[in-house]
């Protein structure tokens, strides 16, 4: 069947930048009319102007995520504004890089509240419309960490593992009425993602992807009625290797953790002053690959 942008009716979660602004600037340019929505307002309205330039109709929708009264009222509001959404993209979601230890229960509802509970509601809000057409499209953005263990993003990682379960088993419900569920699982992609404070830094030397390479690994899942993408591929091996030696790959990961966050760690405490500058202020970003 494959999924086609042209004339479809999309919404885009998160994206006032990053991925989710990628990704719906793509979609308008390959003819989709585009819904965006976030919290940052300026931010967004930018994004609109360059959907609008392919899709003059794309609408934003400045919404706070973590209210879900907020996401139902987005999803009343998209229906009535479109007449229907064929593309869901839930992409909006929270880092939460923080040690186990230093982790506390609120801080953990909350990853689990914005990164799970809130795209679930609001996927089961327009369900209904796709399910009277018999046709629709819903893209799940979890994360490499939901089936890697990330270190050091304990909370992040059950958040995004629970979302892509939920994917996949509502790819099986979904299959015989119509509607086709992708599964994204990005590595490190170049985003803002790590300017976000209260997370810790990421281990030097990580290669991050862009997000056009992103874009267009998602493209690619649609065009091509795919259930899960990697993006890069190369992740999809890793996932192999765990599932064939999981005691192996925890102690590979143990073996990283010693080398690469405690080393940092250590080194941080060293040189006061060379970490993250004022509290709340932006981090480094991840290096770009082949940069
Ligand atoms: N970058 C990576 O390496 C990477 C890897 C794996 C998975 N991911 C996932 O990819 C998705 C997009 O992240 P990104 O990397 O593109 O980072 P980003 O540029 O920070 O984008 C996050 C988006 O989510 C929105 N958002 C956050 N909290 C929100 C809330 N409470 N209500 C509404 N919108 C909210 C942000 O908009 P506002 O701040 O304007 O609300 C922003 O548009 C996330 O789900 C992330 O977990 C990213």
């Amino acid at each position: 069947m494959g999924f086609s942008a042209k004339g479809a009716r999309v919404l885009v979660t998160g994206a006032s930048s990053g991925i989710g602004a990628g990704l719906a600037e793509r979609l308008a340019a390959e003819g989709a009319t585009v819904g965006i929505c976030a919290r940052r307002e300026d931010r967004l309205a930018e994004v609109l102007e360059r959907c609008r330039a392919h899709a003059p109709g794309s609408q934003m929708w400045t919404c706070d995520l973590a209210d879900l009264g907020a996401v139902d009222r987005l999803a009343a509001d998209v229906v009535e504004t479109f007449g229907g959404i064929d593309l869901l993209v839930n992409n909006a979601g929270m880092p939460k890089r923080k040690h186990v230890t230093a982790l506390d229960p609120a801080t953990v509802d909350r990853v689990m509240h914005l990164n799970y509970t809130s795209p679930i509601r609001l996927t089961l809000a327009l369900l209904p419309q796709m399910l009277e057409r018999g046709s629709g499209r819903i893209v799940n953005v979890s994360s490499v960490a939901a089936t890697l263990s990330s270190p050091g993003e304990a909370a992040y990682d059950a958040s995004k593992a629970a979302l892509a379960v939920f994917s996949e088993a509502m790819a099986i419900d979904l299959w015989d009425l119509g509607i086709r569920v992708l599964t994204v699982y990005p590595g490190v992609v170049d985003t803002e993602l790590f300017t976000i404070p209260d997370n810790d830094p990421l281990p030097p030397g990580i290669d991050a992807i862009t997000v056009d390479d992103l874009v267009d690994g998602v493209m690619t899942g649609l065009a091509d009625d795919l259930l899960e993408v990697y993006v890069p591929a190369w992740f999809k091996d890793v996932v192999k290797h765990k599932a064939n030696d999981t005691d192996g790959f925890i102690q590979g990961s143990v073996a990283y953790v010693r080398d690469n966050w405690t080393k940092t760690k250590a080194e941080e405490a060293q040189a006061p002053g060379t970490d993250d500058g004022p509290a709340g202020g932006r981090r480094s970003r991840p290096s770009k690959k082949g940069a």
